[in-house]
């Protein structure tokens, strides 16, 4: 098929254009970037540039955005121009161009905390963690019915958004904006939330960069990886390579002939939007992370200094079943393989 990929200059949407290469599938870009795939800088809310570019395309692999935690309130029209007016652009000439199949990267940041349960009171949706309890190295969110520490579990697509930030609005208003689209246009859409991404070509020293970025820099300068709270926060890493091929798996669904209307025993097709996590499903604290980077350069050891984030969020691990089930994606990379990997390899200082 012929792929229109927004993105294609950024650390995941690289990944994406060879995966899609190697399934004998055909790409174009569109990013303000030179990406190595022949097209001219483009600007995805330039509505003649993503016009051009739609001719004769099956799919649209949404991956351009703005990314980070939108830190200051001062991004938030940043934030909003290239993630939700870009998203909004690229849908109304999918709709010009019928073009009704897309894929579009979003985030567990949609999910705010993960899932917790009080023993008391079973399942419960924690808010943002006092400043005065972070304070107080009390880092485990409490339950909002009756104080008690939470015992963490796994989330699950169903689960109620709640973004806590303006990056996690604009993520969640893509999905919105296409799940509408979707159903104004009989298009189809697979969202697919990527837990923490890491892997070659991962962005490093920018104030917004993953987590295994800045503890490899540490590293790579013969310095100890520094780790917020006491390092027990779990996440789910997933490879990059992994995340580019749950992509492929995507691109091959909504394009998919025989998928029929969406509905019952029909998540994917025309008219619907789905959401996947694309995770790894084999959850890590960031602790374990840190050593596991440490070891691979010989050390130094991570140090844990209590330290911490107003705004970030304790656990947040991913149910990855339903992309299994619907989409036929697991993670391959096993984590101390990709961590080793990752490790070795350079990465970009953009
Ligand atoms: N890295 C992660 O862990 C992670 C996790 C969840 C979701 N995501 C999502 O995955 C997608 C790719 O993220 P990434 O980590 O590769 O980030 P990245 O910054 O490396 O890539 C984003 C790309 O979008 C391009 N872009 C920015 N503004 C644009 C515009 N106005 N028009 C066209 N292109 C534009 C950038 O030039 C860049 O090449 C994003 O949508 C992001 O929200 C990433
Ligand atoms: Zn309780």
């Amino acid at each position: 098929m012929d792929v229109l990929l927004t993105g294609s200059a950024g650390f995941i949407g690289s990944h994406i254009a060879a995966a899609l290469t190697a399934a004998g599938h055909r790409v174009r870009g569109l990013d303000p970037r030179p990406d190595g795939l022949g097209g001219e800088p483009a600007d995805v809310r330039d509505a003649g540039a993503v016009a051009r570019r739609l001719e004769g395309v099956d799919a649209v692999c949404h991956q351009a955005a703005v990314v980070g935690l939108g830190v200051d309130v001062s991004d938030l029209p940043r934030y909003t121009a290239v993630n939700v007016q870009g998203t909004a652009v690229l849908l109304a000439e999918m709709a010009r161009a019928g073009v009704g199949a897309l894929v579009l990267a979003s985030s567990m940041v949609v999910y705010g905390e993960g899932a917790y349960t009080c023993v008391r009171h079973g399942g419960v949706r924690p808010g943002p963690r006092p400043e005065g309890a972070l304070r107080a190295g009390r880092f485990d969110p409490e339950c909002p019915e009756c104080g008690e520490p939470l015992r963490p579990g796994v989330v699950g697509e169903e689960a109620v958004a709640d973004p806590r930030n303006v990056y996690a609005d604009t993520k969640l208003a893509q999905e919105h904006l296409a799940a509408s689209w979707a159903r104004m246009t009989g298009g189809s859409v697979a969202a697919l939330r990527y837990h923490n991404v890491y892997g070659p070509r991962m962005p490093r020293d920018t104030p917004y960069a993953g987590v295994a970025a800045l503890f490899r820099s540490r590293l790579l300068a013969g310095r100890a990886p520094l780790v917020f709270e006491d390092g027990a926060q779990r996440r789910d890493f997933v490879h990059v390579r992994d995340v580019a091929h749950a992509n492929v798996l995507a691109l091959e669904r909504v394009t998919a002939p025989s998928s029929g209307p969406a509905g019952p025993g029909r998540p994917v097709g025309p008219g619907g939007s789905r959401a996947y996590n694309i995770a790894s499903g084999e959850p890590r604290s960031i602790g374990e992370m840190a050593a596991a980077l440490a070891a691979a350069f010989g050390g130094p050891d991570p140090r844990v200094t209590g330290g911490y984030r107003l705004g970030d969020v304790r656990h947040i691990v991913a149910r990855p079943d339903r992309a299994r089930r619907e989409l036929g994606f697991s993670a391959s990379v096993a984590f101390t393989d990709g961590m080793a990997e990752f490790a070795r390899r350079p990465v970009t200082s953009s």
